[in-house]
């Protein structure tokens, strides 16, 4: 039997609307979404409420790009993405914006109750800061040299190059992003919310929330690392709230975001007489409050978040449910190997059922990354879904609409069989509540498996030529339809569309969780239809070539195939300095180096000119294959090959050597 009803409100982050959403943004909706519809098939409350995060200097900047407003490019961006949560079948009881009067007014309620009590204070700080644009520099809106191996273009806050991280003040010759010009330091009053007060609050909040134990060892290794005082103001221009009481400063993006989502309840509220804001929101009620995130946002969510909303005197989360980072066919979404996929060329090409199986087939309750494997996607689907689920009604359907009217018989042959598949209720149930997916889909496929097994002994498809045996086919189809039922049952959370075919077909009114431990019996059936096909490679393929954008040339192409060391021996790998680099009139890719390799120097062309400038290569060490053959190219002859790694685009990685190293030196 399910627990008490219980009064649960569950958010997925607050996507960031500066783009459209991606196969990655799916993951934690899709995820989210199972979750919810499960705890309403129990029979709990569950309320799951979401906005668009719309402030920031990334929007603002963008919208500015875009000749808009922000206003007008996060509504835009937020309509694809309602769209894209719909077509997934991702149903928030409500969708808001940060930049709503609700979230205004909880924002600054907040921060008033935390000056109140004095968590809030000001301090005037230096900042990079654009005078052409008239506007302070976030971190990554500034790059530079890094000031430890001196690599070029590097963020405001760590070197892509030798990992050190850093402030922009340290950057040596920095540039604003966003005018090219150098930026000045500049004082101004910030305000900063005293997190450090919180520790043994949050010691204790982490506690009582029941977090994973990967979140746990995170939020230690911060408390171990001491918890930082944060600045929560910008200055202007800034897309968000200005802070009362000031002309020129706002609140911080990520001040009110997550006031978001108790925002987007109130809203909801407005029109839900039944929901009361307090009883979710202040502290002492038994409503319950879950977040589902990204691995990304841990701080934001476990640290700050609590911290505030204990401060303002608003109630705690009682947990935050973390996931990992979605990889495809094992690597990190890119764009030129058309894996960075969109949800809508997704959609444009696969029915969304597939994926959010895939998904739940996948996840589990920690912050380990999740793969979207396409090969796999298609076994998966077509084996589990289509193979062993779909196909129990397929093979009994036909026989129990075409010959006996529709109608199932009174009782089950096989009683003990359909116990097993009642029996596995509350494990499952059980693997729902705890985010274990996984192992959900593994136990309902082996259900599936046990179905399918009874029908192949039992050959109906053999028996129906037998008038004799006419009842004993209905029986075992009224076995086989059941079980099916009771799987669609169990899988209704994940894949709800294909369940609400399966409960149509069987002509049922409603369905809940208990509903898959007693058997449907001598009732009248409908018309059977397909309810999901198989996918095809072909799908699959176009999604995958929609999604390519194509980056020009590859770079230095290494072959797959092994060499032995005597080959490798002969390739003369050599330091070498850039003393000039040029473009190369008509060809927009190149850069002409000259190279000096100590005894000698080199023309070489490099496909490199969209990943560096040409002043950056100055003076720059390289690796250079010294006795590639000469090649005549169609602006002159190459004289070598300089190394390089990365896909192309802005991502190609000149190959340097260490410091120390001289021009001639041999690579070996
Ligand atoms: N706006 C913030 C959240 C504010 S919540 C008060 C944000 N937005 S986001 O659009 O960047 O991400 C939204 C959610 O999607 C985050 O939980 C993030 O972790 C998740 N994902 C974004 N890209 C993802 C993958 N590639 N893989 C899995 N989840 C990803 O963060
Ligand atoms: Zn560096």
């Amino acid at each position: 039997m399910p627990d008490k009803a219980r009064k649960i409100l569950v958010t997925s982050a607050l996507p960031y609307v500066n783009g459209p959403p991606h196969m990655g943004h799916m993951v934690e909706y899709i995820q989210t979404d199972i979750w919810v519809r499960f705890q309403k098939l129990r029979g709990h409350s569950c309320i799951y409420v979401c906005a668009s995060d719309v402030h920031g200097t990334p929007i603002m900047l963008k919208a500015r790009e875009l000749g808009v407003t922000p206003e007008e490019l996060t509504t835009t961006n937020s309509e694809e993405f309602i769209k894209v949560f719909e077509a997934f079948g991702v149903d928030f009881d409500n969708y808001h914006t940060t930049h709503s009067p609700e979230n205004e007014a909880l924002t600054v309620e907040m921060f008033e109750a935390l000056r109140a009590i004095g968590d809030i204070y000001t301090k005037t700080i230096e900042q990079a800061y654009d005078e052409k644009e008239g506007m302070f520099l976030p971190d990554r809106f500034v790059r530079g040299t890094c000031p430890r191996c001196k690599s070029e273009d590097q963020d405001g806050d760590a070197c892509e190059v030798c990992g050190a991280t850093y402030t922009p003040e340290d950057l040596i010759e920095p540039v604003s992003v966003i005018s090219g010009t150098t930026p000045v330091k500049r004082e101004s009053e910030h305000y900063f919310f005293k997190l450090s007060e919180y520790e043994q609050r949050l010691r204790e909040w982490m506690q009582d929330a029941t977090l994973d134990k990967n979140v746990i060892s995170k939020l230690e290794e911060w408390f171990e690392a001491g918890l930082k005082d944060w600045d929560i103001s910008r200055d202007a221009p800034y897309f968000g709230f200005r802070i009362p009481g000031t002309e020129d400063k706002y609140f911080y993006v990520w001040l009110d975001a997550p006031v978001g989502y108790p925002a987007s309840f109130k809203h909801l509220c407005e029109r839900r007489p039944d929901l009361d804001f307090d009883e979710y929101w202040r502290p002492g009620h038994d409503t319950e409050v879950f977040h589902f995130i990204g691995k990304d946002i841990m701080y934001f969510h476990t640290l700050f978040w609590p911290a505030v909303l204990q401060g303002a005197g608003f109630r705690t989360p009682t947990s935050v449910y973390a996931h990992g980072f979605l990889t495809v066919n094992g690597q990190k979404m890119s764009k030129r190997r058309g894996t960075f996929i969109m949800a809508r060329t997704y959609l444009d090409n696969l029915n969304p059922s597939y994926l959010r199986y895939y998904y739940a087939a996948k996840l589990g309750p920690t912050i380990e990354d999740i793969d979207l494997n396409l090969e796999d996607f298609i076994a998966r689907v077509n084996s589990d879904l289509v193979g062993k689920f779909v196909n129990i009604a397929s093979r009994c359907a036909g026989f129990i609409g075409k010959r006996f009217d529709g109608k199932l018989t009174d009782a089950l042959p096989e009683p003990e069989l359909f116990a097993e598949f009642a029996n596995a209720s509350e494990t499952i149930a059980g693997h729902f509540t705890n985010r274990e997916y996984s192992k959900a889909m593994r136990i309902i496929m082996s259900l599936a498996d046990a179905a399918n097994r009874y029908i192949d002994a039992k050959k109906p498809w053999v028996m129906i030529k037998d008038e004799a045996r006419l009842d004993e086919v209905q029986a075992v189809c009224t076995q086989g339809l059941n079980m099916f039922r009771s799987l669609a049952i169990y899988l209704a959370p994940v894949i709800p569309v294909v369940a609400d075919g399966a409960q149509a077909f069987l002509g049922e009114e409603s369905w809940n969780w208990e509903s898959a431990s007693s058997p449907l019996l001598g009732a009248t059936i409908n018309k059977f239809t397909p309810l999901l096909t198989r996918v095809e490679q072909q799908q699959v393929d176009n999604m995958v070539d929609q999604s390519k954008e194509t980056t020009g040339e590859p770079q230095t192409v290494i072959d797959d195939n092994t060499i032995s060391i005597d080959d490798f021996m002969k390739v003369d790998l050599r330091i070498a300095r850039i003393d000039e680099a040029n473009s190369v009139e008509g060809a927009d890719k190149l850069l002409a180096l000259t190279l000096d390799l100590g005894d000698s120097t080199r023309k070489v062309f490099a496909g490199i000119k969209s990943a560096y400038d040409v002043e950056s290569l100055i003076g720059r060490q390289v690796i250079v294959v010294a006795n590639l053959a000469p090649r005549k190219m169609r602006f002159g002859v190459s004289e070598g090959m300089v190394l390089a790694a990365g896909p192309g685009g802005e991502d190609i990685f000149l190959l340097s050597p260490d410091d120390g190293a001289e021009p001639g030196m041999r690579v070996k």
